[in-house]
């Protein structure tokens, strides 16, 4: 098992399975209220520069219902890269905490912290990617179909940090996965061509969002605009008109369709509150096992399961 959880492809495809599995596991023992303290006395140091809900929530009583105890450090205090460089940031948890996790802006500042800990950093989000958001997402699929094979994904919008975690699993796990994102909103090249390299997956890049759902068991989508470019939103708004998630795209697959995002969501822009209240969406199935999976992914990472 890798240090550190950083980027999907960090595991081997039986890890992927492995977390699945153990996930699952996690998810009756605490669905159950069963008494289940397998991190007894340890302490999780989560980092904070970008703003969050789920990500904070879901670690911060995952980690509790196993039996540890969080500390929660905001950006004003830690001041990551700012107060104090990031490698000394590193060796200072190290000394007092089992785990870090961290959201930030910058992928190379999680990077430095990996290097520099000498206990395992798993990344909550970064400019670049979103690990596990997306172990979460295919998880919840996994728990819906029991199964993974033959399966289409088609995300729709900007091709950003959700695209290529979505990319680096399709490096791992055999599926269909299209991009249909406007010019000038592609994924990242070089990740582009480290999934199509794995040869598992078929990788699709598309610009016309109704062909390229045709036959999707999956409609995702994000916002446009993340964090870090919400400067861009009026500019972003009119590159993205034709991509927002609607009914008729929905049926535009021809079959019935889940739509999953990994919120929060902007109704009205990148999807229609019809589609968000549809039975056909998972959103919240996706929010939920977040904690599920980075339980599972922590219980591994602490050699604990
Ligand atoms: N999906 C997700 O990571 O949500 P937050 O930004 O609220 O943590
Ligand atoms: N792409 C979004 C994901 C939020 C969970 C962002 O980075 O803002």
């Amino acid at each position: 098992m890798t240090k550190d959880f950083l980027h999907i492809t960090d595991l081997t495809t039986a890890e992927i399975w492995d977390i699945f599995r153990l996930a699952e596991e996690v998810k009756g023992k605490l669905k159950g209220r069963e008494h289940y303290h397998p991190l007894h006395d340890m302490s999780l140091a989560m980092i904070f520069v970008k703003p969050s809900a789920r990500t904070r929530i879901s670690f911060e009583t995952g980690f509790y219902r196993l039996g540890g105890h969080a500390l929660y450090l905001d950006p004003a205090s830690i001041g990551i890269g700012k107060r104090e460089p990031v490698k000394d940031i590193a060796r200072v948890l190290s000394r007092f905490n089992d785990l870090i996790m961290a959201r930030l802006y910058d992928h190379e500042h999680i990077l430095e912290l990996a290097e520099h800990a000498t206990v395992p950093v798993i990344n909550a989000l970064t400019d670049y990617n979103h690990p596990c958001q997306i172990m979460a997402d295919m998880f919840t699929i996994y728990e819906r179909r029991k199964r993974l094979d033959d399966l289409k994904i088609v995300y729709v919008g900007d091709g950003n940090n959700i695209v290529h975690s979505w990319l680096r699993l399709a490096a791992r796990l055999p599926f269909r996965f299209t991009v249909a994102c406007p010019k000038g909103y592609l994924p990242d090249e070089e990740t582009v061509d480290l999934a199509r390299q794995a040869g598992l997956s078929e990788i699709t890049i598309s610009h016309n969002p109704v062909e390229a759902v045709k036959d999707a068991d999956v409609i995702y989508t994000d916002v446009w605009a993340s964090m870090g470019k919400k400067e861009e939103t009026g500019e972003r708004r009119a590159r993205f008109m034709g991509f927002q998630v609607t009914a008729e795209l929905m049926a535009a697959t021809g079959k019935d369709t889940w739509f999953m995002h990994c919120l929060p969501a902007e109704r009205g822009i990148e999807v229609t509150a019809e589609v968000m209240e549809a039975p056909s969406s998972i959103v919240f199935d996706q929010a939920e096992n977040r904690m599920y999976v980075q339980n599972a992914i922590m219980l591994k990472l602490l050699g604990k399961a």
